[in-house]
C-alpha cells in the first residue's frame, strides 16, 4: 500500500517500482525490528512503508533538497519519525550500519554519461546503460550493512539483472530475485524507446519491461 504523500515539483511520484518493492518488504517482513535505511527516498514513500511495515528506526537520504523536506514532512504528517539527510548515497550515513537497506535508484539509460544535476531528471537518469547509481549501491551497500543484513533493489530488466546479481556477489553478499512484475513503459521510456532500441537495450516494437525486485543477504 501507498499513501497518500506531498510531493512538490521535480519530486519522484512513487509509481509501480515503489510499490513492488513495498510488497516484497511487506510480505517477507525485511523491515521488522529492524534499523532500515533508504537511499534515494524522492518522497520518501519507502522510508515510510519500512516505519508501517514495523521498523525500529528509520533513515532516509536523498541528494535532492526537496525530496529531503517532502520526506521529513511527509513523515510528521503521518506520524512516522524518519530521519532524513541530504547527501550522496552512503556518505551521510557512512559511519552506521543497519539490518536492512532499500533503494529504488534512477534507473533509465539517458542520452550520455553524463548525470543530470537538477530536479526530475535525476530521478531516473543513469547513464548509457542505466546503471551509473546501480553500481555504486551494489560497490557500497556491505559497508552499510549489518552482518546479517539485507539489501532490497528495484530496477528495470532493461539495465540487465544478471549484472546485479554479479555485482552483489562480488560485494561478498548472496543476492537472489524476489519479485518481476511486466508494466508498460511510462512517458520516460516512452520517449526514450528509440535510444534504447538502437543500443540493443530493447527488442523492436517493445513497449513494456519486466521490474524486478533485487534482494541481497549479507552473512
Ligand atoms: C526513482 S526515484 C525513487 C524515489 C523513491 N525511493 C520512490 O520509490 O518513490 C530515485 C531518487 O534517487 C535520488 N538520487 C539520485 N541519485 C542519488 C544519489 N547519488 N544519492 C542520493 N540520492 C540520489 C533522486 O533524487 C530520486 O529522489
Amino acid at each position: 500500500m501507498v499513501v497518500m504523500l506531498l510531493r512538490p515539483p521535480g519530486v519522484y511520484r512513487a509509481e509501480g517500482d515503489t510499490e513492488l518493492l513495498t510488497d516484497v518488504m511487506d510480505r517477507d517482513g525485511f523491515a521488522l525490528g529492524r534499523d532500515v535505511l533508504d537511499v534515494g527516498t524522492g518522497s520518501g514513500a519507502l522510508a515510510l512503508a519500512a516505519a508501517r511495515a514495523g521498523a525500529a528506526a528509520v533513515t532516509a537520504v536523498d541528494l535532492s533538497l526537496r525530496s529531503v523536506a517532502a520526506t521529513w514532512f511527509n513523515s510528521r504528517l503521518h506520524r512516522m519519525p524518519v530521519t532524513v539527510h541530504r547527501g550522496d548515497m552512503f556518505a551521510p550515513v557512512a559511519h552506521r550500519r543497519f539490518g536492512l537497506v532499500v533503494a529504488n535508484p534512477p534507473y533509465v539509460p539517458a542520452e550520455t554519461g553524463r548525470l543530470p544535476r537538477h530536479r526530475k531528471a535525476r530521478c531516473w537518469d543513469a547513464g548509457p546503460d542505466g546503471r551509473a547509481v546501480l553500481d555504486r549501491i551494489c560497490a557500497g551497500v556491505t559497508d552499510v550493512l549489518t552482518p546479517d543484513g539485507d539489501v532490497l533493489l528495484v530496477h528495470s530488466a532493461v539495465c540487465d539483472t544478471d549484472l546485479t546479481l554479479d555485482a552483489l556477489d562480488r560485494a561478498g553478499l548472496v543476492p537472489q530475485v524476489l519479485a518481476k512484475a511486466t508494466v508498460p513503459f511510462g512517458p520516460v521510456m516512452r520517449a526514450r524507446s528509440a535510444l534504447l532500441e538502437s543500443r540493443g537495450l530493447i527488442g523492436p516494437g517493445q513497449r513494456e519491461e519486466e521490474l524486478v525486485v533485487v534482494g541481497a543477504h549479507r552473512g
